[in-house]
């Protein structure tokens, strides 16, 4: 079965971005003219992701918004003759069939996701967290659909952390290599670096066999008092093989203050219309 729905949990507190993210979820702060959130879509949609549910917290109106069909703000850009900025708010809207779904408590990422179980059924889905970006020009998601109708089990996306940064991650423990794919012998949610037995980090982009709802059904909270998906993925290994893959590109956590920054910074020297006056600017700071 091909995987064609998708799961983006954005429910977090945003507590780190605080006081953006009092009344504004992370996932719609902008990295230039764009919210996070629309980067993710796109990478989802991109891949062949058709259907895309939206798991949010207590404020969901304004990631709703963005991506409903405006009529005041259309009939206004049509009658002043402004096409470009029509077609891209119209684009916005018509980009998937997406849904919400509201995780009334913050119980963590595992919950989050056991959220969308109605909504997934019995499918292969891909998860992509809603505060990671990937660099664009190489599709991850893709690659790792690829690797679903291969392997046809569990897929994560893993990359090389410093072994300083394991605790902030999920990390793999490994056995066999085949190519870029490892079959997974255990993973550990935020090990201590002296605990942890890879730099392997999962990176926040998931292809998940519907098995895990069951076992995230009966998954107790774990560190941080949390329903953690890491230690679901832990339980479906006793049920079916699961793969990592290693992804060598970047990746971009806009849920800390200095990650969105170099987000911005790297993304805009990347796009024609500001790379020209942000390099010499960046070079003229006296730093
Ligand atoms: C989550 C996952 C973790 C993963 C990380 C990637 O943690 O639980 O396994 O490595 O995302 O950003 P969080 O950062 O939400 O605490």
């Amino acid at each position: 079965m091909k995987v064609k729905k998708a799961v983006i949990p954005a429910a977090g507190l945003g507590t780190r971005l605080l006081p953006a993210t009092k009344a504004l979820p992370k996932e719609m702060l902008p990295i230039i003219d764009k919210p996070t959130i629309q980067y993710i879509i796109e990478e989802a949609t991109d891949a062949g992701i058709e259907d895309i549910i939206i798991v949010t917290g207590k404020d969901k109106k304004a990631i709703e918004d963005h991506f409903d069909s405006s009529f005041l703000l259309e009939q206004t850009l049509k009658n002043k003759g402004k096409q470009d900025e029509l077609n891209q708010i119209m684009n916005i809207s018509q980009m998937a069939h997406i849904h919400y779904i509201r995780q009334s408590e913050p119980k963590g990422l595992g919950h989050a996701i056991w959220c969308a179980r109605k909504f997934i059924g019995n499918e292969p889905f891909a998860v992509l967290l809603g505060d990671i970006l990937v660099e664009s020009n190489k599709s991850c998601l893709q690659e790792m659909m690829g690797s679903y109708s291969k392997y046809r089990s569990s897929i994560i996306g893993v990359t090389r952390v410093d072994t300083a940064d394991v605790h902030r991650y999920g990390i793999v423990d490994i056995e066999n290599k085949q190519g870029d794919m490892y079959k997974i012998k255990n993973l550990v949610e935020k090990p201590n670096k002296e605990d942890a037995p890879s730099n392997l980090a999962i990176f926040g982009r998931y292809i998940l066999t519907p098995k895990i709802f069951d076992l995230l059904e009966v998954q107790k909270p774990g560190i941080g008092n949390e329903i953690q998906l890491t230690d679901a993925l832990s339980a479906l290994l006793h049920h079916e093989d699961v793969w990592a893959q290693l992804y060598s590109g970047k990746n971009y956590d806009i849920g800390e203050k200095i990650g969105y920054l170099k987000t911005i910074i790297e993304f805009a020297l990347q796009r024609e219309d500001l790379k020209h006056d942000l390099k010499p600017f960046i070079k003229n700071l006296s730093l």
